[in-house]
């Protein structure tokens, strides 16, 4: 594996095999003494539940020592230069998950330091959502093939995260949202690119309808992400059209799951009917992230001195 794990493009088919299989093997048998020593920071700008939390607890339960620095505590970019986080940082930890907002911070920390950096959510991507997601659905149904995997709402870093995982594992992935805000386009390009060698179908289309028909998965995220929030009234407005709702369900495959990486924002972009319906498979998710993040983080770290 490489040495940082900045979105899902680092990771080769066999890393993410990797990751899938110790994930497993730690969900099933609990091991304190994988990370034993090693010091793992949060590096956050961004307001945080489930990443934050199942780090923490994640690096403990392999035996590391965890600390959280918020926003105030870094001022990221703001109070020295981010290669001098960097290279500081570097001399303590072992590893950072860092949560950003413009992606270019990650990549900086990545390039300066020596410790892994790990992507804990930027503008561009959220690898480790799209990795326990994805992860899930293979719990349930033991095979990327043949299932059709949909997101409907905004093409976000959670889009992006999930393309490019989708494309490695060959997964068939479509998108639907409005016009004017598809994925990003370099990182779709990049994603077809890859998808072309691994067979994985990868669709975007404004047709929502068209979309949700026939899918084993609905997938959905906020419509207003963290640092948009003076778009959210004209937000509201275009994506009107995309809420998740159970009329959707009629037209999916039957057995649809309903996944969303929360936190949900009920009567926005999904009706509270569905999250908590019999499609939902939130909460699996939320908890994946623990199990997949620890796995990441042995992979990364174990056996590596500084
Ligand atoms: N899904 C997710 O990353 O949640 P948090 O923002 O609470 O970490
Ligand atoms: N797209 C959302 C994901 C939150 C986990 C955001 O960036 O705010």
């Amino acid at each position: 594996m490489n040495k940082d794990l900045i979105s899902g493009f680092d990771l080769e088919r066999k890393d993410i095999n990797a990751i899938f299989d110790l994930t497993g093997r730690l969900k099933k048998k609990k091991d304190n003494t994988m990370l034993k020593g090693k010091v793992v920071g949060l590096v956050f700008q961004k307001p945080s539940m489930r990443t934050r939390v199942s780090f923490e607890i994640g690096a403990r339960q392999l035996g590391a020592h965890c600390m959280y620095l918020a926003p105030q505590d870094i001022h990221l970019g703001k109070r020295e230069p981010v290669k001098d986080v960097a290279r500081v940082l570097s001399r303590y930890l072992d590893a950072i998950v860092a949560r950003t907002f413009s992606h270019e911070h990650i990549i900086e920390l990545a390039s300066y330091g020596d410790m892994s950096v790990i992507n804990g959510l930027s503008d561009l991507y959220h690898p480790c959502q799209a990795l326990a997601d994805i992860y899930t659905l293979y719990e349930r149904t033991g095979t990327f093939k043949g299932l059709k995997f949909t997101f409907v709402g905004d093409g976000n870093n959670v889009v992006n995260s999930l393309a490019a995982i989708a494309a490695k594992v060959g997964l068939d992935f479509t998108v639907a949202t409005p016009k004017g805000y598809e994925p990003d386009k370099d990182i779709w390009r990049q994603a077809l690119k890859i998808a072309r060698e691994t067979k994985a179908r990868l669709v975007h289309t404004y047709d929502v309808n068209n979309a949700v028909k026939a899918a084993d998965v609905i997938y959905t995220d906020v419509w207003t992400s963290m640092g948009q929030e003076k778009e959210h009234k004209k937000r509201l407005k275009a994506f009107k059209k995309f809420q998740v709702t159970m009329d959707m369900f009629k037209h999916a495959s039957k057995g649809c799951y309903f996944m969303h990486c929360m936190p949900v924002h009920r009567g926005e972009e999904v009706t509270n009917e569905v999250v908590e319906s019999k499609h939902s498979i939130v909460f699996d998710q939320a908890e994946n992230r623990l199990h997949v993040q620890k796995a990441v983080m042995a992979l990364l770290l174990q056996g590596k001195s500084k």
